[in-house]
């Protein structure tokens, strides 16, 4: 499906759960987060039928998202499914590791291929202060485990705070020169949980690319398999890749090609932007797979041609990123 400024929409991030075994300050309060009910939540099966008609409408590649997607029950029977449908070409996921080592060998046969592991740091005490309870043994297990089965590309999202994790970046590259792994560094963003956002705690790309470029040559830009935004260096004579997320900086809108759907059947097309189409209702109602074709394409045409979120994440977004699904 081709948007109203021309660019090509063929990948559906699809949260699907707001909940999570974490509490990352940036993205969740400790208490009182605000959950979807029980049966405003979509069940995999009505999942299952949205991609369906997904593809109808161009979408090629999904990625599953959260929340937490792995705290969901028979995500394998979704992922399975999904892989399934002849028009995806690409099926992904993007967890905090926590829950992934004892599930890796059945989303594998599942036909999962590749995944991207959320991890700010890599100091056991910053991870478990950070994501208020997160061990970092155990997501370090996750990424090795997905090595060893060969997933590729294994991918790591590390959100860069100024006082928090910027001390760590050569350590972040050190990993990506010693495995096989692609290091993605992303500005941190006014969304999720305000109170821990503060505009001197966000470290512009070009900042981060100077301090690693001091200690380790990088080298022209690489493809990474992948859908999104990055912009990609390999380390010279290393294993992996390094990569940059620019959201603040330098917003990558004009190649979005993206729509997401939210654990309660809402469609947004866009991660800023808080109009939603709602799916869910016409879906329990007895919509047919057109009725609801036609509501993916109006989502496409009404996409906005950038956010603008260096003017704030407005207070009139009441979507939280644990719903929206990063
Ligand atoms: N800024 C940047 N990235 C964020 N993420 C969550 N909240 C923010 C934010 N405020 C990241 C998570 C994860 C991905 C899904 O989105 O760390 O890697
Ligand atoms: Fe959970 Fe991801 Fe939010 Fe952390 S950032 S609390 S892992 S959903």
């Amino acid at each position: 499906m081709i948007d109203k400024f021309g660019r090509e929409i063929n990948y559906l991030r699809v949260s699907i759960t707001d909940r999570c075994n974490l509490r990352c300050r940036y993205c969740m309060p400790d208490e009182g987060v605000d959950k979807l009910e029980h049966r405003n939540i979509l069940s995999l099966e009505e999942m299952a039928r949205l991609v369906g008609v997904a593809v109808k409408a161009g979408i090629k590649k999904v990625r599953l998202t959260g929340g937490e997607p792995l705290v969901r029950r028979n995500i394998v029977q979704l992922v399975k499914y999904i892989g399934n449908l002849s028009e995806i070409d690409d099926v992904a996921l993007t967890t905090n590791g926590m829950l992934y080592a004892p599930m890796a060998e059945d989303l594998r046969q599942a036909g999962l291929k590749r995944l991207n592991f959320s991890l700010d740091t890599l100091k056991p005490d910053r991870l478990h202060y950070m994501t208020r309870g997160g061990d970092l043994s155990k997501v370090k297990t996750a990424i090795f485990k997905a090595l060893e089965l060969g997933m590729h590309p294994v991918k790591i999202n590390t959100v860069v705070i100024r006082g928090f994790n910027d001390d760590e970046l050569l350590d972040f590259a050190r990993l990506a020169d010693e495995y096989p792994l692609h290091v993605r560094f992303i500005e941190f963003m006014p969304i999720g949980d305000l109170h821990y956002w503060k505009r001197e705690r966000m470290i512009k790309s070009s900042e981060i690319k100077n301090m690693i470029g001091a200690s380790y040559q990088l080298e022209s830009v690489t493809r990474v398999p992948g859908n999104g935004p990055a912009k990609y260096y390999n380390i010279k004579n290393g294993q992996g890749s390094l990569g940059f997320i620019t959201p603040m900086s330098n917003h990558f809108c004009s190649e979005c090609n993206r729509i997401r759907l939210t654990a309660d059947g809402g469609l947004r097309a866009c991660l800023h932007d808080h109009h939603e189409i709602d799916l869910k209702t016409p879906l329990r109602s007895g919509a047919s797979d057109e009725e609801l074709l036609a509501l993916f394409l109006e989502c496409v045409q009404s996409k906005p041609s950038r956010h603008q979120m260096n003017d704030g994440w407005g207070a009139d977004n009441d979507r939280k990123m644990y719903q929206i699904g990063g």
